[in-house]
């Protein structure tokens, strides 16, 4: 028997349930499987200090990013430059917010993916099959004065906490991004040049407790659509990466940021850097917030593999493309374990973008 759900957001079902409604189970072939989960210790995932990128240690620092971005597509940074007061405020307000008054929340729900704020639930409620257990606010951060009016007014210090945190971790985006860059052998400002206007977007994912989250995700495997993505999560374990065919948890270590290499650099580095398989599992007991900053190209930008990493040797892997078309296409095709790239392949017959030289 389903239960009937009459909700629009899974924070206000959640309390009410026993077992995960049926329109959240995953087929059996298609479960966590939370048993085979590899739970190693910290370092699993480099751990790049960030500290002398700009001094001593600037050439070391490279190579471990570019080391990391081309084996696990993952990594984690420390003395990132993010005070660790908007890391602890924003935090604190991602709480807040999803513990408002249902018919406050609401006033920001929209299940439109091209909305620039809003509340909404899973992935996209009107293309999935399967309901992921998450709620999340999406917000679109760059230039902050064209969003910023759109944010919600509760809690009352949203705004000014989100505008502080969002224009501190875009000033980490853009080290990173040059620091990709050198590590690629491009010139350092490569890749910011690359981005149009530049764009940067928000989520606050909101994993209520789940009674059974062997049946369930908070986000099944993907990869990011976006160039890179800067994670900030609390201190509740989730995150899984995919290495060598096995799903690796993530734990959280304090004022530490997670980075991920997305599907844009991937195009960008013609393939040498890889946009990971990642996901988001549920913890029976505890609630879960997760910060992702998903840094990315305008949409008019066009993107396509960096003319200096292509030869005789490398052949253009990717044809040239606006990246509002992928986007569209991500979020139309919903979450899966295949991403894009099969319609943005340099032999693709599906080109609707003219090659830009
Ligand atoms: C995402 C994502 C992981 C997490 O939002 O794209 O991968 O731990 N989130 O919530
Ligand atoms: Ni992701």
């Amino acid at each position: 028997m389903s239960t009937p759900i009459n909700k629009l957001l899974l924070t206000d079902l959640a309390s009410s349930v026993n077992h995960v409604p049926s329109n959240y189970i995953r087929p059996v072939s298609d479960r966590p499987n939370l048993v085979d989960v590899v739970h190693v210790a910290e370092g699993s995932i480099p751990l790049i200090d960030l500290q002398g990128l700009h001094g001593p240690n600037h050439s070391d620092i490279i190579t471990q990013i570019g080391l990391a971005c081309q084996q696990d597509g993952f990594f984690q940074v420390k003395n990132h430059g993010v005070p660790e007061t908007n890391i602890s405020d924003m935090l604190r307000i991602a709480r807040e917010f999803f513990r408002l008054p249902e018919s406050e929340r609401l006033k920001n729900y929209s299940d439109d993916p091209s909305k620039t704020t809003r509340l909404s639930t899973s992935f996209n409620v009107r293309t999935e099959k399967v309901a992921n257990w998450r709620d999340f606010l999406r917000l679109h951060c760059h230039p902050l004065q064209d969003f910023v009016h759109e944010w919600p007014i509760n809690p009352p210090s949203f705004r000014k906490v989100v505008a502080e945190y969002c224009t501190s971790t875009r000033r980490l985006a853009l080290r990173l991004l040059e620091a990709m860059s050198e590590s690629l052998g491009l010139e350092s400002n490569y890749i910011d040049k690359q981005l149009g206007k530049h764009g940067q977007h928000m989520a606050i994912n909101y994993y209520p407790p789940c009674p059974e989250p062997e049946l369930t995700y908070g986000l099944p495997g993907h990869t990011d659509v976006n160039l890179i993505t800067i994670l900030l999560q609390d201190d509740v374990p989730g995150l899984q990466v995919l290495r060598n065919g096995k799903w690796i948890s993530v734990n959280p270590i304090s004022n530490t940021f997670i980075v991920n290499v997305g599907d844009q650099m991937q195009v960008l580095s013609n393939d040498r850097y890889k946009s990971v398989l990642h996901r988001a599992v549920v913890n029976r007991d505890k609630e879960r917030i997760s910060i992702p900053t998903f840094y990315c190209p305008s949409p008019d930008a066009v993107i396509g593999p960096a003319a200096g990493l292509v030869d005789e040797d490398h052949p253009a892997v990717y044809r040239n493309f606006a990246y509002q078309e992928f986007y569209e296409k991500f979020w139309n095709r919903g979450l899966a374990t295949e991403s894009c790239f099969d319609m943005f392949m340099a032999s693709s017959t599906q080109s609707t973008v003219d090659p830009v030289s």
